[in-house]
């Protein structure tokens, strides 16, 4: 999706910034262009020959470069790029362009520009709680900018907490949307994903194996289309796509809530794995073992997220998708799992054990429509999530 188009990329002076060479890498990959620019304090933390090799372009990294005025001016070069986009953008940054400074090539090209600009923050989390870097980050909001993370976790200088900088496919994800005039722009699409953790006393629970990987990069892929993604999301291993709206549940019981109050959506993906039973009773306080004495454990259902969202008389979505892990007969059981759930269509994966598949990086899946079962080769969770948030895209005109 990023094929033939032009990133102008600054580089600003954060530990982070060994990330960008990640990010440029990842650009490069999808077909993007991609002009580097450091800033003074960026070369401090990576090198001009490295972001250039990357790269495979020449870096700007200063305002008087005679040789590169002459041959593209500094207003050229941000009018020439399809998105600006800064990372890590710095606290000191981000308060340059809120004030509209301009003594140095990064902080001009951002003001010389109306070419749109995507910002990474990258910051200790004081800094980003810091009332002036908030004040900042309102004005910049109010200036269009848009915003890839900060991510909330360890710091380079030992602190927990918001202001580590998004990953690099998750700013590359931020860029798709920014660039997107995608098939799903404008389309809002609920996504479920992770296991659901069903107490049975205040330290044990009911979990399984999923890792939350496969309906993560679901989100991610249709966040890319340019949909509007609400990500309901378990206890899963793997953190959130960036720039969706993320809900974190534990139980079945909020999943369910939590997607009813999403809807109305024109598109639902069930790709959480949910407890199938709950304790009939929770214990308040922790079970004790008994001498001799074993606990008897009575299970009640949990709802059905899938099938309630299926079977609704009212504001049902256009599309309902499902998943469905077996260990045997997978076309004839998905089959009549599509039907008995009311579903549209089911994505089917063999989950036995050998395949590696649960937790796994790769997928190989079945997908069954009203027209019958496709087997797709066993390839990438990310490449299964590309191709089937394609096929959405391509079949929801027909079905709003
Ligand atoms: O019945 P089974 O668990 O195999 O069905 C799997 C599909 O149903 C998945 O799409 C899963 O997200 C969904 N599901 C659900 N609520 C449940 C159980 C499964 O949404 N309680």
């Amino acid at each position: 999706m990023l094929a033939s188009k032009r990133i102008l990329l600054i580089i600003s002076g954060g530990i982070a910034a060994f990330k960008a060479l990640d990010l440029i890498r990842r650009l490069r990959e999808r077909g993007a262009t991609v002009t580097p620019v450091l800033t003074r304090a960026g070369t401090e933390f990576v090198t001009p020959l490295s972001v250039s090799a990357l790269a495979g372009r020449k870096v700007f990294t200063d305002l008087f470069d005679l040789t590169s005025e002459a041959e593209m001016g500094h207003i050229e070069l941000s009018r020439s790029a399809d998105l600006i986009v800064v990372a890590p953008a710095t606290a000191d940054l981000m308060a340059k362009m809120a004030q509209g400074h301009a003594d140095d090539l990064a902080s001009t090209l951002l003001l010389a520009t109306d070419t749109p600009v995507l910002i990474a923050p990258a910051m200790n989390v004081r800094m980003w709680q810091h009332p002036a870097t908030q004040r900042n980050i309102a004005v910049l909001r109010g200036d269009g900018i848009m915003f890839a993370g900060p991510d909330d976790g360890d710091m380079a200088c030992g602190e927990h907490g918001p202001g580590r900088m998004a990953e690099p496919l998750d700013i590359v994800s931020a860029i798709d949307r920014a660039l997107a005039d995608g098939p799903m722009k404008g389309r809002r699409v609920l996504v479920t994903s992770g296991p659901t953790h069903e107490p049975i006393d205040p330290v044990r629970y009911i979990a399984n194996r999923s890792s939350g990987a496969q309906g993560t990069a679901i989100a991610r892929a249709l966040a890319g289309l340019g949909a509007q993604v609400v990500f309901v999301t378990g206890p899963a291993d793997v953190p959130p796509p960036g720039g969706v709206e993320v809900h974190r549940v534990e139980t079945a019981r909020e999943m369910l809530a939590a997607c009813e109050a999403a809807l109305p959506v024109d598109v639902a993906v069930c790709a959480a794995a949910v407890a199938d039973w709950r304790m009939a009773t929770a214990a308040t306080s922790k079970m004790k073992k008994t001498a001799g004495g074993l606990p008897q454990l009575e299970f009640a259902e949990n709802p059905d997220i899938l099938a309630s969202l299926s079977q609704r008389a009212e504001g049902r979505p256009g599309l309902v998708i499902g998943f469905a892990a077996e260990t045997d007969d997978l076309e004839a059981n998905a089959t009549a799992k599509r039907r008995r759930k009311g579903c549209d269509w089911i994505v089917a994966n063999d989950v036995s054990a050998g395949t590696g598949i649960m937790g796994g990086s790769e997928n190989a899946v079945l997908l069954i429509t009203e027209t019958g079962a496709e087997a797709w080769p066993r390839m990438a969770k990310d490449r299964v999530a590309a191709q089937l948030a394609q096929r959405i895209a391509d079949a929801l005109p027909s079905r709003l």
